[in-house]
């Protein structure tokens, strides 16, 4: 699949075995990327406190997980759930718009021990993978946009030439592929996500944009406006970079990274 983006037609053989020896090291990291859905961040809510080994609050949190576990069959990629009896206890679990079903099973399940081993015991927390996103919390944040849990990561790679183009190329990208994400219809499960590519001679850049569901399109819009700015000393001259967030995520690379993604 993704390997056969990179076979060359050229006849030369040694030509043919130095490119591929380059590109399998770009092949690994695109598959292990897809395939083996890394885990990125974490971030306990330490202000939430812990909970008590036998309270409330931990039988409320094991009934939602498994009830997610048991009555989703993860075909829309979003699970907000939340019921409490007298307390407050929410779990969101958001995968990636190329991720449903089994994927985002998958993945909620790497998240949900991921997040418990990682932060145990806490009230509430999150963690990020390539494929999903998974919080739990004591606290009604749903939607609003949270600026407080959201981070960068960028290649250590600067662009070469001029950076003030390529910046405007990558915003460029980025703005199309918020429209694919937000003009969407409302049933569309993929509302919210979209991956575009877009060719500027000597290279194509790839882009990715995701908001979890409940923000909506106007807060989905509002959060990339903020974390664009809000990072840009980031990733802005960097070979690829991403934000996480609770409410949004964007990604730009010089490599494919998600399927499907439009050619514009
Ligand atoms: C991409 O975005 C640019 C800048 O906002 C806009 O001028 C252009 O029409 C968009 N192209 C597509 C294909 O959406």
């Amino acid at each position: 699949m993704c390997s056969s983006l990179y076979v060359s037609k050229h006849i030369n053989l040694l030509h043919i075995l130095a490119v591929m020896a380059i590109q399998l090291l770009l092949i690994r990291s695109v598959l292990c990327l897809n395939m083996t859905n890394a885990y990125l961040h974490h971030k306990c809510y330490v202000t939430q406190g812990k909970y008590k080994p036998g309270s409330v609050y931990e039988k409320e949190l094991t009934r939602i997980t498994h009830k997610i576990s048991s009555t989703s069959d993860f075909s829309k990629g979003y699970e907000r759930n939340l019921d409490g009896e007298g307390i407050f206890v929410s779990v969101i679990l958001q995968c990636r718009g190329d991720s449903f079903g089994p994927k985002c099973r998958s993945c909620y399940d790497t998240a949900l021990s991921g997040l418990r081993r990682r932060c145990p015991k806490y009230k509430g927390g999150i963690i990020w993978y390539d494929q999903c996103l998974l919080e739990f919390s004591g606290i009604d944040t749903v939607y609003q946009n949270d600026y407080d849990n959201n981070f960068c990561m960028s290649n250590s790679n600067k662009v070469s030439g001029d950076k003030n183009l390529f910046k405007t190329r990558w915003s460029t990208l980025l703005d199309n592929v918020t429209s694919i994400a937000l003009e969407k219809e409302d049933n569309d499960p993929t509302l919210l996500y979209g991956a575009g590519q877009r060719s500027f001679g000597t290279y194509t850049l790839y882009g990715m944009v995701q908001c979890t569901k409940d923000v909506g399109k106007k807060g989905c819009k509002e959060c990339f406006s903020y974390h664009i700015v809000h990072f840009q000393d980031c990733f802005s001259d960097k070979q690829g970079g991403r934000v996480l967030g609770r409410s949004c995520n964007f990604r730009v690379e010089f490599y494919p990274f998600v399927p499907n993604s439009v050619k514009m």
